[in-house]
């Protein structure tokens, strides 16, 4: 295993975006053989809950802070053949380009900034394993919904240790935040589920949400 791996592991991650964009350049050519290793289930549980949601599968998807695109990979095999994909880390990009699956590969920071993306484009967004200290918090989530067309699903995961200790997401104030988008008319709860081995093989938290 590498020493981000590692690191990863224990959740001790940069806690600046330039920090992260360096972390995962660095771990790019060992993160796919490091998770697939350690059973990394979080990619196969995603794809397959939007899989089961959005049935038309010319549906436009994106696959948000994509890395190295282990979540296109399973998205392709559940059929989905428009797939986009949004990361800070060139490396990691570099990686997800190779496999050929991705229509759209667009290197930017995901956050409050507005991305080059056009309102209303896609049916169907994954966010997997990319929310908690230094990388995305619930602040992204207006910006996904912009670009998600009314219907469209936006699907999540947080590992639980994060949940627990997170400065931004313990004590209840993730769930405090995605319920004031609820209150101001932008989305819908669609589903909930604790999954026992989500994220290296420990439990985390899987969230559907349905753009309004
Ligand atoms: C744990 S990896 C998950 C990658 C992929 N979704 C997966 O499940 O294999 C987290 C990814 O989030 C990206 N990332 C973290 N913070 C980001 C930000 N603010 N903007 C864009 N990408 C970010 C990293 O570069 C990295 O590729």
């Amino acid at each position: 295993m590498s020493d981000k791996f590692c690191a990863a592991k224990e959740g001790n991650y940069p806690h600046t975006v330039e920090g992260i964009k360096q972390f995962y350049d660095e771990w790019a050519p060992n993160y796919a053989k490091d998770l697939t290793h350690d059973n990394y289930t979080a990619p196969r549980w995603l794809a397959e809950t939007i899989a089961k949601l959005v049935i038309n599968k010319d549906a436009n998807i994106m696959d948000m802070a994509c890395g190295t695109g282990l979540v296109a990979q399973e998205l392709r095999q559940h059929g989905f053949t428009n797939i986009d994909g949004v990361d800070i880390s060139t490396i990691s990009l570099k990686f997800s380009k190779e496999r050929g699956i991705y229509r759209r590969l667009i290197c930017d920071r995901i956050g409050t900034n507005k991305l080059d993306i056009q309102d209303d484009t896609y049916d169907g967004l994954v966010l997997c394993g990319s929310l908690g200290q230094g990388h995305l918090n619930q602040e992204c989530f207006p910006e996904l919904i912009r670009i998600v067309k009314p219907g469209g699903l936006i699907v999540f995961n947080v590992r639980s240790k994060t949940m627990d200790t997170y400065e931004k997401f313990k004590d209840g104030k993730f769930d405090t935040d995605l319920q004031e988008l609820v209150r101001k008319g932008l989305w819908v709860k669609e589903a909930y589920k604790l999954i026992p081995d989500l994220v290296l093989n420990e439990p985390g938290h899987l969230y559907v949400y349905k753009v309004v």
